[in-house]
């Protein structure tokens, strides 16, 4: 049997933050040996926000960077921008006319971005999920590894799909969501009962992976935690201090017992001054890398157009199909 097919892909808003490097990036790079690997830059679906054109073409660079520098390897994945593949829009059109409103009305993420941006309520702001699922069913994706924030998405794209093959016949692959046990969500800094996000006003809350070893060190000081002064994870009444500790964890793989035993009858001062030695001994590497291939722009368009080129080919031959049983003529 051929390996599985993976896709995923983040959104070229903003920069990118710890969050999304332990929720979804860090466990790419586990899977690109396993499994058939299409990683996108979501560039289209930032367009339900206004962005500077330049800014935009910019930022996707950055994501693609990103990808590269924290060990995507675009020689075994398949690694393209969102918007130079048409079988995504082709097939998006297509499936919004099998996405009931209703489905789309009870998507969280839409009625939380309506509040964050409302005077640009957008209808692509409110069909995203529905360009998410044609991003997933166009390659017949068995797996998508996400952060748990797109868990819902995931739930839609499954009910598209099987409606649609309740219609037409086996078309589409129905694919899991793969969401880490741990660092699913990694959660703000000055505040722990809510994600760690791209859009934050409060920098301090973030970090994001191209911030320098003094802010990170300084975000970490300045974290929220509590009074016991004790390291213990209990999410429900010490959401700062778990949350440092998954970050702890994971990028040192280690679990919560152990990193409860590692600080055990340490202070949060110790415990906050390793957390940022160990965030900064990961994102330095990756910086290095990063700050190399933004300054190598014609690597990153080899590796754009012929990550396109293949993705192309394998997401045109699932569109035919669909084009074919919603009757549909195809040029041949
Ligand atoms: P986006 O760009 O908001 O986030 C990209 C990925 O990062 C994860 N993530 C987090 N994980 C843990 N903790 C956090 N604080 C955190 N913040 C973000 C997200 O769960 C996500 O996995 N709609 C998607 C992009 C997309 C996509 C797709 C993803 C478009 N098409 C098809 C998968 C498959 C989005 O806005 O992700």
């Amino acid at each position: 049997m051929g390996k599985k097919t993976i896709l995923s892909g983040i959104q070229a808003t903003g920069n990118l933050t710890l969050g999304n490097y332990l929720g979804a990036i860090q466990n790419w790079v586990k899977m690109q040996d396993e499994y058939d690997c299409y990683y996108m830059i979501a560039d289209l679906h930032s367009l339900t926000v206004r962005n500077d054109p330049e800014v935009l073409r910019k930022r996707a660079m950055q994501v693609l960077a990103i990808y590269v520098a924290s060990g995507l390897d675009p020689e075994k994945n398949t690694i393209f921008l969102q918007s130079q593949v048409d079988a995504h829009v082709k097939l998006n059109w297509i499936l919004n006319c099998y996405t009931y409103m209703g489905e789309l009305n009870r998507m969280t993420q839409f009625k939380d971005k309506s509040a964050k941006h409302a005077d640009n309520i957008n209808s692509g702001l409110f069909t995203y999920p529905v360009l998410m699922a044609s991003d997933i069913l166009v390659y017949n994706a068995d797996l998508v590894p996400v952060g748990e924030d797109q868990r819902q998405h995931l739930e839609i794209t499954r009910d598209i799909a099987e409606r649609f093959n309740a219609i037409y016949g086996q078309t589409f692959v129905i694919p899991e969501a793969f969401i880490g046990e741990q660092g699913a969500r990694i959660m703000g800094l000055q505040d722990p009962t809510a994600k760690m996000s791209k859009s934050a006003t409060n920098l301090n809350d973030v970090i994001f992976l191209n911030d320098s070893p003094e802010d990170i060190r300084k975000k970490l000081k300045k974290a929220v935690t509590d009074s016991e002064n004790c390291v213990r994870y209990d999410k429900e009444n010490k959401p700062g201090v778990s949350n440092l500790m998954t970050i702890y964890g994971l990028i040192e793989g280690k679990s919560m017992d152990e990193v409860e035993k590692e600080f055990e009858g340490k202070g949060y001062g110790d415990f906050k001054n390793k957390t940022a030695e160990v965030v900064v001994k990961k994102l330095q590497p990756l910086q290095e890398k990063y700050y190399d291939l933004l300054e190598n722009p014609e690597k990153l368009k080899e590796i754009y157009e012929s990550g396109a080129k293949k993705a192309q080919k394998k997401a045109n031959k699932i569109v035919n199909e669909v084009y074919q049983k919603v009757g549909l003529i195809i040029n041949s």
